[in-house]
């Protein structure tokens, strides 16, 4: 409760993690908060979750909450997940995609995921699994991080492709995405153009930081 207490003032490290994915990960009191961080950015609550919670409300809350299946890929310490459960009161299938068995071992320890009836977790590329599975979903949220590096192949066709495909008619993809630069601009405005086809509806939510932009992306039919 001190350390709580002492957050509003200056974050206050209480678990501090190697991981061979996001080199450090640290649980720190922010704010009163909970909060994940890798070495140079905040992974689960505190501003990522603001950020994530923003794209959820603009596709709808109430939409979401009649979907029947969810995927998220990145899980790190699942804030998005608890904003989906805790917030919106979804009820329906969350699938988990995480690469860093680490990251998940912590998100159970402190922020208790491993109680959350309605999820399952899968341990693996999300690059694979998204190769590999047969389900569709009518939301795909990803945001895929390696500390503040985004893997190529997100911004690939043949990844974009394959997440169409599983996606529900009328189903949305969220997507996170960071921009440090002029040519992470330019990556996304190339996304945005690809996906700008029938039978998708592309919307590009005003920047609320400067670093940050969020995709989401309609499959009308
Ligand atoms: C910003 S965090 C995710 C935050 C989470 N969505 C939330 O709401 O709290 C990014 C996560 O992506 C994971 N990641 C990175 N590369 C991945 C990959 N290829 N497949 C699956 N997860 C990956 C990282 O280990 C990290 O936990």
């Amino acid at each position: 409760m001190v350390k709580k207490l002492l957050s509003y003032f200056i974050p206050v490290v209480i678990h501090r993690k190697k991981s061979a994915v996001s080199k450090d990960l640290e649980i720190t009191w922010n704010n009163g908060q909970l909060v994940l961080d890798s070495a140079n950015t905040n992974y689960s609550y505190g501003s990522l979750q603001r950020i994530l919670r923003k794209g959820l409300k603009h596709i709808g809350f109430d939409k979401i909450k009649k979907m029947q299946s969810v995927l998220v890929l990145g899980v790190a310490g699942g804030s998005v997940i608890k904003t989906l459960v805790d917030e919106i009161k979804y009820g329906g299938k969350i699938t988990g995609v995480e690469i860093d068995p680490e990251v998940i071992q912590l998100a159970n320890k402190y922020f208790t995921l491993d109680q959350i009836p309605n999820l399952k977790i899968v341990i693996g590329d999300a690059f694979e699994f998204v190769l590999k599975t047969h389900e569709k979903y009518d939301l795909i949220i990803i945001d895929i991080f390696q500390d503040t590096t985004m893997p190529n192949f997100l911004f690939e066709k043949f990844f974009m492709d394959r997440i169409g495909q599983l996606l529900r008619p009328k189903g949305h993809i969220l997507f996170n995405t960071m921009t440090l630069d002029g040519k992470h601009d330019q990556r996304n405005e190339k996304y945005l153009i690809e996906f700008n086809n029938k039978p998708y509806k592309v919307k590009a939510i005003p920047r609320v930081e400067r670093h940050n932009e969020l995709i989401i992306i309609e499959k009308l039919a």
